[in-house]
């Protein structure tokens, strides 16, 4: 009986991954109202649900940031939302849009994030991403990129699918990155079950150029648009442990990158990676175990400004407003 169903499941969960995976796209899932998927996490006035139900601001001014969270915590699944960032004159700030259970695992938290960082007029964007697992924020497995679009002139999508296995960022579904879980990264990859945040704050001393250029209130607000939530993981109790029994089980078997996909991955890393922990020798003598070090990418890397790209100003996260938020595992965000 058990296994019967375990192939109904599989099955099923193939053909899922099959759609996102043929069409690159997550066209085919449900898209949730605000209300039904989130909630305001801090930031009184400076959040902002549309009409429409669907689409929500959020600002930072001299007053406050603002942020909203999942209702649900998932043990894996597909999460998306269409997001279009303050345009103009944005050094300092910085939007987020992650994954994390650090208010429930103080002490071994797990965390997957796309960080926005904003930039001087007529500068770019950049955005980054990362990971931590069971509390490993002692190593940073940050990247930053370009992007090939400026992403504040209009909405695009960021997504985050997320098995027992693997992790793959995407831009309007194109994979930008994938993290296999490796035997030695032990419990450094996500695995208990996290809640999706937005956050936009002020990073003054880390955001750009490691904190060169400050928030300029002059510029407030700074209004980021979320739209097109995509919500599509098993919504687990992490207290009472229940199993996600009728919702989505995300098999690892069941998912790979096509070879299209790849190859856009790859040229998209070629061409606006500009950072990555696995070269950053001021940080690592040794590069973490999963990294596989190629010596023509390393000479492209070490091209970009090095304060800028070091890494080694520590920042929190701007969850500092999050009351039950613990004062250990923001300090230690990289
Ligand atoms: C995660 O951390 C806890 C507490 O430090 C530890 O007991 C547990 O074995 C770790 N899990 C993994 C998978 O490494």
């Amino acid at each position: 009986m058990n296994s019967h169903i375990n192939i109904i499941n599989f099955l099923f969960f193939s053909a899922f991954f099959l759609v996102i995976l043929v069409n690159g796209s997550s066209r085919n899932l449900p898209i949730l109202s605000f209300d039904e998927g989130y909630s305001q996490l801090f930031g009184d006035d400076n959040l902002m649900v549309l009409k429409d139900g669907k689409s929500v601001h959020i600002s930072l001014n001299e007053r406050t940031g603002s942020g909203f969270v999942s209702q649900d915590l998932y043990l894996h699944g597909y999460f998306s939302a269409s997001i279009k960032l303050p345009s103009d004159y944005t050094a300092g700030v910085v939007v987020a849009f992650y994954m994390s259970n650090g208010d429930i695992y103080e002490k071994n938290h797990d965390e997957i994030d796309f960080e926005f960082l904003g930039n001087i007029r007529g500068k770019d964007w950049r955005i980054q991403t990362n990971i931590y697992g069971n509390g490993s924020t002692s190593i940073g497995r940050e990247e930053r990129y370009g992007l090939w679009f400026d992403p504040s002139e209009d909405f695009h999508q960021y997504s985050i699918l997320w098995t027992e296995n693997q992790i793959i960022f995407y831009v309007d579904n194109v994979p930008i990155r994938e993290i296999k879980r490796t035997e030695k990264m032990g419990g450094d990859f996500p695995s208990k079950p996290m809640s999706l945040y937005a956050t936009i704050w002020d990073g003054s001393n880390w955001a750009t150029n490691g904190g060169k250029y400050k928030v300029s209130y002059k510029f407030a607000p700074y209004i980021a648009e979320f739209s097109d939530f995509v919500l599509h993981g098993c919504a687990i109790d992490p207290i009472e442990n229940s199993k996600c029994e009728d919702a989505p089980k995300f098999s690892s078997n069941s998912i790979s990158i096509t070879r299209q996909q790849r190859m856009k991955m790859e040229s998209f890393r070629n061409k606006h990676m500009q950072y990555s922990y696995c070269y950053d020798h001021s940080r690592y003598n040794i590069p973490p175990s999963e990294c596989v070090i190629d010596s023509k990418e390393a000479d492209r890397l070490r091209g970009f400004d090095p304060v800028t790209f070091g890494g080694e100003v520590r920042h929190h996260r701007g969850k500092r407003h999050h009351r039950s938020r613990s004062i250990g595992a923001e300090s230690s965000s990289i």
